[in-house]
């Protein structure tokens, strides 16, 4: 029998509650030691041993000054050609930013003004609302359909009302779409550059759960559809590795953006960890094989997830998401409102995340998070079935 390489056993199952109860990250310590936490975007992996190594030889070799440099770009443009057959990550349009949200914060400065608006999907990751608030821009939403999908007709209608009064307006793409795990095609992503070219609305894509994508599915870069050419990207290995902690992210002009990408305020790259960046950039150049065991352990845990579900809570809606480890579950027919969340918190000793800070179809929801050993989902949705018994 062949070994196998420590990389290749599924990461989900290597780690014990007892240690997992030992970490001091969000995930961990914001409710009681008997709460099972399936809610922020952490997974119950150890880190891959490739990114443990670059972290700890830079440690050891006192490479802990600034970040600065292209690695990051040039690790990310390795893996996308492997596995995307994407071209488009030239070293000359990229940014290092601190990290996704704050990289998406610094474009959105760079092409509208306070006052203009940011059209998203709803329902959809809640800081998109909290960030693009606090700069003073204002969220139009434009509801993904009832399938999770975009809606060509309501996005152009929300691109009008952005750029109403002549305004300048950016569009924030969620591509795998967070809560909801959609994979959007080519010909979607080709569609919303035609629309979004024909009002003048600039695309900002978040593709930070695009390694993320599992079997069944293809990761399509929106910078490469055709009439993509002005539009930004920003990557980051922090959800596929495991990473947020080690701060980093990269920005990704298209050749139209590079203009404005280079007034990027130079202090902007003063904010990623320089360990961030190498851990990143050991991830995407050497983790390949334990993010192909995370995607067989997680593509198992989808289908767990659906099993116990029809089993245990059969009115509880949930489509197997195509990327990322974020389960969306309908809990409207459970009849609790938007006290889904607050219910198998406190009846269940489970902590979800309610849809409601989602926006627009995130009510009724909750968000639960996967990417656990396949016991601890189990044990989950127990206690979850036992709270609304
Ligand atoms: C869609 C999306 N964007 C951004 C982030 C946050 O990324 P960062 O910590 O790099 O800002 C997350 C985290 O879960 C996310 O799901």
């Amino acid at each position: 029998m062949v070994a196998m390489a420590a990389d290749e056993i599924n990461p989900l199952r290597r780690l014990s509650l007892e240690e997992l109860r030992l970490r001091t990250s969000t995930k961990w310590t914001a409710y009681p030691s008997d709460v099972l936490p399936l809610w922020v975007a952490e997974m119950d992996t150890p880190v891959a041993e490739s990114v443990v190594r670059a972290v700890t030889r830079a440690m050891e070799r006192g490479d802990t000054g600034y970040a600065g440099g292209t690695e990051y770009a040039r690790a990310l443009d390795v893996f996308a050609r492997e596995r995307w057959g994407w071209e488009g990550v030239v070293a000359e349009r990229t940014a290092i930013v601190p990290d996704v949200m704050l990289g998406i914060v610094e474009i959105l400065k760079l092409i509208t003004a306070p006052g203009d608006a940011v059209v998203a999907n709803s329902p959809v990751y809640p800081p998109f609302y909290a960030f693009v608030e606090h700069m003073d821009r204002r969220i139009v939403e434009a509801p993904l359909d009832e399938a999770g999908r975009i809606d060509p007709a309501t996005l152009e209608s929300a691109c009008r009302e952005a750029v109403a009064g002549g305004r300048r307006a950016a569009y924030l793409l969620c591509s795998p779409h967070n809560p909801t795990g959609t994979v959007h095609t080519a010909q979607e992503l080709a569609a919303v550059a035609e629309l979004t070219a024909g009002h003048g609305v600039r695309v900002v894509a978040d593709e930070i759960h695009a390694p993320l994508v599992l079997p069944g599915a293809r990761f399509v870069p929106y910078l490469s559809v055709p009439g993509a050419e002005s539009a930004f990207c920003v990557m980051s290995a922090s959800k596929a590795w495991h990473l947020a902690g080690l701060k980093a992210a990269l920005a990704v002009a298209g050749p139209g953006a590079a203009a404005d990408l280079a007034r990027l305020p130079g202090e902007v790259s003063h904010g990623p960890s320089h360990l961030g960046v190498i851990a990143h950039a050991a991830a995407l150049r050497h983790g390949g094989d334990w993010l192909d065991a995370v995607l067989t352990g997680l593509d198992e845990n989808r289908r767990l997830l659906a099993g116990l579900l029809a089993r245990q809570l059969p009115t509880v809606g949930y489509a197997p998401p195509q990327a990322t480890y974020l389960a969306w579950l309908d809990c409207r027919a459970l009849g609790l409102g938007d006290t889904a969340a607050s219910v198998f918190l406190e009846r269940g000793r489970v902590a979800l995340t309610s849809g409601v800070p989602f926006g627009t179809g995130g009510s009724g929801h909750v968000r639960l998070n996967f990417a656990t050993s396949p016991e601890l989902l189990t044990e989950a949705v127990d206690r979850m079935r036992q709270a609304v018994a």
